[in-house]
């Protein structure tokens, strides 16, 4: 195996078949909650990150879960769609006034939420006129994208990158590069073609330069010497193991993509409204994408909602069905969404993210002094990736879950990234003093895995 890919090839997230599991759900569930939790490994059928469960809840507001059995955790992994934390006031006086209102608008009809929403999104980009189409979730909206950009150019061929999310839906997992959601399931969507990443410091091609030259040069040579690229669809960052890209990669791609009649698409699902500190990510990276995909925190925490953003001159397709999703303008999902976006305005999110990120940031990087285990920290806004390696360099895969478990022990939860990158993602909202409590809990779950031979 070749230097980082060793993060592609465990890909998304943790896994809860361990015996650190059982050990959480005898010492945490009560009776009843492990009643709950046979029923559910009864009925639903096992997945990976999943099924089994590790525990069962009974509420979540703000930046807290409570189980059932009275566990109470800070939630720092929300599955990236809280960023107002759960159950924001504003968010459910909005959900609840669309319900009473339109429960349900049928295709054929538009709703006033669905417009004022389309104008606000649009109307926060760049080099306008855009257009948009809204999704149920965002592999939907992958697909959208997907579809357009193929009718817009005439070409059918997508690139991407190995290790890379975009969803898990079939055409989603053929476009992305996670050997978890591709392994075993058969032949996937044609003409979608991969590249390895950029990754800063373990990348592939030996690139010593900030920009990475040597990985824009294999970019632009697949692209031109193959020929037939509509699209190149990417996360501008790297979400799952938290990778920024190179400085002024974004921008050298797309000059790359402009000269060869590319189109270039972001997926912004996590990582959008307000999160990296910036309403969207791709206005800290110096390139507009043609095509957006956003969602998670757009339905406002609670609602799914994703949208495919795009320049407008697109629209020339009225003869296709590129969404047509049973709940495309959900009345109630709009109003979520518009009362996301007051909130991130109204109580600046944005700022907050950067100001919390700059000091979580800081303190974690504390924990490298005290932890050799601890190898790299890294972030954006509010959104920080403590990497942990063994000595010889190799991933400490086996640490990473020590730790994660004593923390859910303590009361927090995050999501473990390619297996050895814990991802700390806390709402937006998060008032300092949590943030402190997750600290603390962080420094005694490394003690107690330092201390344990
Ligand atoms: C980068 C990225 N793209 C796409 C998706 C898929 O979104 P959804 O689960 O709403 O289909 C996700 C979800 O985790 C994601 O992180």
């Amino acid at each position: 195996m070749e230097p980082g890919e060793e993060t592609v090839a465990r890909g998304e997230g943790d896994v809860n078949l361990s015996p650190r599991r059982e050990a959480y759900v005898a010492q945490h569930l009560d009776a009843a909650a492990g009643e709950i939790l046979a029923a559910d490994a009864r009925w639903f059928f096992r997945q990976s990150l999943s099924t089994p469960c590790l525990d069962v809840l009974a509420s979540a507001h703000g930046s807290r879960l409570v189980t059932t059995s009275g566990h109470r955790l800070l939630d720092f992994h929300g599955n990236g769609l809280h960023q107002l934390g759960h159950g924001h006031p504003k968010v459910i006086a909005a959900i609840e006034q669309a319900l009473a209102e339109l429960p349900f608008s049928p295709r054929r009809f538009t709703n006033r939420f669905a417009v004022a929403l389309a104008e606000r999104l649009c109307g926060a980009m760049a080099e306008g006129p855009w257009k948009l189409l809204l999704a149920p979730a965002g592999a939907l909206a992958v697909s959208t994208a997907v579809k357009l950009a193929r009718l817009v150019t005439g070409r059918h061929k997508i690139l991407s990158f190995w290790g890379s999310f975009h969803g898990a839906s079939l055409d989603a997992i053929s476009v992305g590069g996670e050997p978890l959601f591709r392994r075993g399931i058969g032949p996937l969507l044609p003409a979608t073609e991969h590249i390895p990443p950029p990754t800063r410091g373990r990348c592939r091609f030996g690139c010593s330069d900030e920009e990475h030259s040597n990985c824009l040069a294999y970019l632009a040579y697949v692209l031109e010497t193959e020929g037939d690229f509509a699209a190149l669809i990417a996360e501008p960052v790297r979400w799952t193991t938290v990778e920024l890209p190179p400085p002024g990669y974004w921008r050298r791609v797309r000059e790359i993509c402009d000269r060869l009649g590319v189109l270039l698409i972001f997926d912004e699902i996590p990582s959008c409204l307000g999160r990296t500190g910036r309403l969207f990510v791709h206005q800290q990276l110096d390139a507009v994408p043609d095509i957006l995909v956003l969602g998670k925190g757009l339905g406002g925490g609670v609602f799914p909602l994703a949208a495919m953003l795009a320049r407008a001159a697109f629209d020339r397709f009225p003869e296709t069905a590129l969404g047509h999703y049973t709940h495309e303008k959900s009345a109630p999902g709009c109003a979520a969404a518009l009362a996301a976006l007051e909130v991130i305005e109204e109580e600046d999110l944005c700022t907050r993210a950067s100001r919390l990120g700059a000091i979580l940031l800081t303190r974690l990087a504390a924990l490298r002094s005290r932890f050799p285990l601890v190898r790299e920290i890294r972030g954006i806004g509010l959104h920080l990736g403590v990497e942990l390696r063994q000595a010889d360099g190799s991933p400490a895969v086996e640490a990473a879950e020590a730790v994660l478990y004593a923390c859910l022990d303590r009361g927090l939860s995050f999501k473990i990234g390619g297996g050895n990158v814990l991802v700390l993602s806390p709402p937006l909202t998060i008032p300092e003093k949590e943030l402190e409590e997750a600290l603390a809990i962080l420094e005694a779950a490394f003690e107690e895995v330092s201390d344990t031979p």
